[in-house]
């Protein structure tokens, strides 16, 4: 079944359906002001964070009909007969109206047609601003003159500390209050605290601040209102029928100690033909401030011209990479999905979506470093901020802090570590990771790499607890660190997890995969020091190298694969086992690192194809645990074939990608690209249930009842893993040090493909031909005429614009 299409030249995805399987969402907004909002309107929005600054109401894990929302009802004023500006919540019979919702670059227009009357409602937050904009335009279609009510309704928190807001009613449901004055409903909460508020002890977790938020309305005279929501939706009713709108009025509530909404009706007007707008704002502000924003909406375009601006600004960034392959759906996600996922990951970590509901208050670490690397290339700027604040949530110890809050900043001596009661206590964490930090060196590489700043490397930056040192020394000490962790076969220790949540091995245990980053992660240091000159440092770390290749390949090898790790002389992920006895990490890992000897490459990844593999994606293991491995494996807790339990977990996805283009496996890449692309199961949408648009956590496996259902959308490391492994691997447009190697592993089929790119600030306009049909391999380069030998481009090279022709062969 199919809900939608992909409008690639607006970036837009374009659901035609309202009844989609599930929520199909969108987010709203910048660091400054989130939300998120549903194909139906529904939602939440939160200043700065999504535990502590909740303004809108979400409710999670609720049918879709019941949840709250940025709701517009409509009612004839004549007939009385009324719906919804989006499908829910009146949710009219569907062969009597029509929807149309289009996700663009946080935006979304809503759009209907019900009885001869057409909106369309723009949802946006401006660039820069605090506050969510709703721009309904109501145009009468019908022929006649008609007389329409639009009635507002939004929940508001009754404190921002979503959690509080949820749970702590016996307090929070009498600390808000709402009032109103000429088109404007205005919440406070805890509004005589600027009294007597500073000698008040708190409880924890409550804000125990002063807070207000407006609503209000231009464009039209407020004729009724609510601020009370229980008096606007009425006793025993819902969202799909409040009491307001079936009388015709809203009653003129304010809200006194209860829960706060901002319900208003304004009557149109209609001429047959005739068009009006009506634009609600909302936000974090009290009176003067909601004032001067909505004196700013009576401007004639002025919604048209933000939209514009807004578009502009993230269409520029996304459009610094753009792509033209054979396959329309590779090109929706890698030019416009797929680097919209890797910014909103960017963003939001794991904190806010239908799923996470926003009570993560920080950077996961490893995370957060992966993410890094799926935006990169669009805004290496922000990247390298990024960065640094990760390289500052590293501890003098090498290792990384688990979480980095969002309101981290970035100074010395801070003494936050697991050693610090604080810390442990706000994050519940006792224990590091193996690889948090080992995500350090790939993402610093990739950023050198992609910007030539090697000075990166001696910047100066803080760790989290004590100390500073240059980013250099910083991946010196996670190395020290790693190889201070190495268990009995010489491997690393897993302590609290290496990649893998549910793989706790505390250390007594150790872990193949994570070894296997270690390797790689001394590879790059060796590079780093070779750059800069610092012999010792290489041979010392590829003498580090070659002990830990020695032990991989005489305790992790097993004749077709490497083992998952080891607990005590145990072995996970052998053959012998009979639960959990092939794993994909370990094997992905040896090609991405370069341990694995060519013929091992092969022989790991034919495996992977045949025992792993299904028409959705590889399965992170097999069998599925039900018996074994407990409580080192937390995974046995999990349904099997559902995530680290033989689901297809979808971020390694893009590492067993990029490790085919590695051997020059054009066609089982591209096929297991396929496999994953969301986009490919845009008509089996029924089967996938979450958005064809956005990448999810995991896909579940064979051994589940429902192969190939998504789940948790958005907020996963598959957004960047899918994301390398289509540039740097499919494509192979990969930034080195000095230059630019095009090096593309495709299918045989792929005739042709075309990418245009900035690099360090050059424009590159690159075509390559495949005329024999190779899956890879450059016979020729030809830079603004010139020919180049092999299939590296040198800076030197480039010009300020420039074409770029390879013939592959
Ligand atoms: C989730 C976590 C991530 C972890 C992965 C595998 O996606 O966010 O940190 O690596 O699961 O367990």
């Amino acid at each position: 079944m199919k809900f939608g299409y992909f409008d690639n030249e607006k970036k837009e995805y374009v659901i035609t359906r309202p009844d989609t399987p599930r929520e199909w969402t969108n987010y709203l907004g910048s660091l400054e002001y989130g939300a998120i909002i549903t194909n139906n309107a529904q939602g939440y929005s939160f200043v700065k964070s999504g535990a502590s600054g909740r303004i809108l109401r979400g409710r999670f894990n609720v049918p879709p009909a019941s949840a709250p929302g940025r709701y517009i009802y409509l009612r004839d004023m004549e007939s009385g007969d009324y719906w919804s500006a989006s499908w829910l919540p009146v949710k009219k019979d569907l062969s009597k109206c029509e929807y149309v919702c289009r996700h663009g670059i946080l935006y979304t227009i809503i759009s209907s047609k019900y009885d001869g009357i057409e909106t369309e409602t723009t949802y946006y937050v401006p660039l820069n601003s605090l506050y969510e904009v709703w721009a309904v335009k109501v145009r009468n279609n019908s022929g006649r003159k008609r007389k329409i009510s639009l009635f507002s309704f939004a929940e508001f928190t009754n404190e921002p500390n979503e959690n509080q807001d949820l749970v702590n009613m016996q307090y929070t449901l009498f600390i808000s209050r709402t009032y109103y004055k000429d088109n404007l409903i205005i919440q406070t909460i805890n509004e005589n605290y600027s009294e007597i508020g500073k000698i008040i002890p708190q409880e924890e977790g409550i804000s125990g601040r002063r807070f207000n938020r407006f609503f209000g309305v231009i464009g039209a005279e407020v004729v009724s209102y609510d601020g009370d929501r229980d008096v606007f939706i009425g006793s025993y009713r819902d969202y799909s029928n409040p009491i307001a709108v079936e009388k015709g009025h809203c009653s003129n509530s304010l809200n006194y100690g209860k829960n706060s909404c901002a319900g208003t009706q304004v009557v149109l007007e209609l001429e047959a033909g005739e068009e009006k707008e009506v634009i609600y704002v909302l936000g974090d502000g009290a009176e003067a401030t909601a004032r001067k924003i909505m004196e700013k909406y009576k401007e004639e375009g002025r919604v048209e011209r933000e939209l514009y601006e807004l578009k502009k600004y993230w269409h520029s960034k996304i459009e610094k990479f753009k792509v033209k392959t054979p396959d329309e759906f590779f090109d929706s996600m890698v030019g416009v999905w797929n680097a919209y996922q890797c910014f909103i990951t960017f963003f939001w970590s794991r904190a806010a979506s239908m799923i996470y509901v926003g009570h993560r208050d920080g950077y996961g670490y490893r995370d957060t470093v992966q993410d890094i690397q799926g935006i990169i290339h669009l805004d290496p700027d922000s990247a390298k901020d990024r960065l640094r604040l990760m390289l500052a949530g590293q501890t003098s110890k090498g290792v990384a802090l688990p979480l980095v809050f969002f309101d981290y900043e970035i100074k010395p001596n801070q003494g936050l570590s697991l050693e610090n009661p604080y810390y442990v206590k706000r994050t519940g964490y006792t224990e590091y990771r193996c690889d948090d930090h080992l995500w350090l060196y790939i993402t610093v590489r990739q950023y050198v790499k992609e910007t030539g700043d090697l000075g990166f490397l001696d910047e100066v930056i803080p760790y989290s607890d004590y100390g500073e040192d240059t980013v250099y020394e910083h991946l010196r000490k996670g190395i020290l660190f790693s190889l201070s962790k190495l268990g009995k076969h010489g491997l690393t220790y897993g302590l609290d997890a290496d990649w893998n949540d549910c793989l706790r091995l505390g250390e007594e245990g150790e872990t193949v995969f994570a070894s296997f980053q270690l390797y790689l992660a001394l590879k790059i240091f060796a590079e780093f020091a070779e750059r800069k000159g610092k012999k010792e440092d290489v041979e010392w770390a590829e003498k580090e190298a070659k002990k830990l290749y020695e032990n991989i390949q005489k305790y992790a090898w097993e004749e077709d694969r490497f083992v998952r790790g080891f607990i005590g002389d145990e072995v996970i992920g052998s053959k012998n086992n009979k639960e959990a006895s092939f794993w994909l990490e370990p094997q992905v890992w040896s090609v991405l690192s370069g341990a694995a000897t060519e013929e091992q490459a092969k022989i790991v990844l034919d495996n992977v194809e045949r025992i792993l593999n299904t028409d959705y994606g590889a399965m992170l293991m097999y069998p599925p645990v039900k018996t074994w491995g407990f409580p080192v494996f937390r995974m046995i807790l999990f349904n099997p074939g559902m995530k680290e339990n033989a689901g297809i977990f979808c971020h390694p996805q893009g590492w067993l990608i990029r490790a085919e283009t590695m051997i020059g496996n054009g066609d089982r890449a591209y096929r297991y690209y396929q496999e994953v692309n969301p986009a490919n199961m845009n008509d089996k949408a029924e089967i996938r249930e979450a958005e064809p648009y956005v990448h999810c956590q995991f896909v579940e496996g064979k051994d589940s009842p429902f192969p190939g259902r998504a789940h948790v959308h958005w907020l996963t490391g598959t957004a960047s893993s899918m994301m390398v492994a289509a540039l740097e691997g499919i494509l192979g447009i990969q930034p080195d040090y000095d230059g630019l190697r095009i090096d593309p592993c495709v299918p045989s089929h792929w005739k042709k493909f075309y990418v245009e790119r900035v690099f360090r600030g050059k424009k590159l306009r690159i075509e390559v031909e495949n005329p024999s049909g190779v899956q890879k391999g450059v016979k020729s380069i030809i830079i603004n005429g010139k020919e180049i030998r092999g299939n590296f481009v040198p800076i030197t090279e480039m010009k300020d614009e420039n074409e770029i022709k390879v013939i592959m062969g």
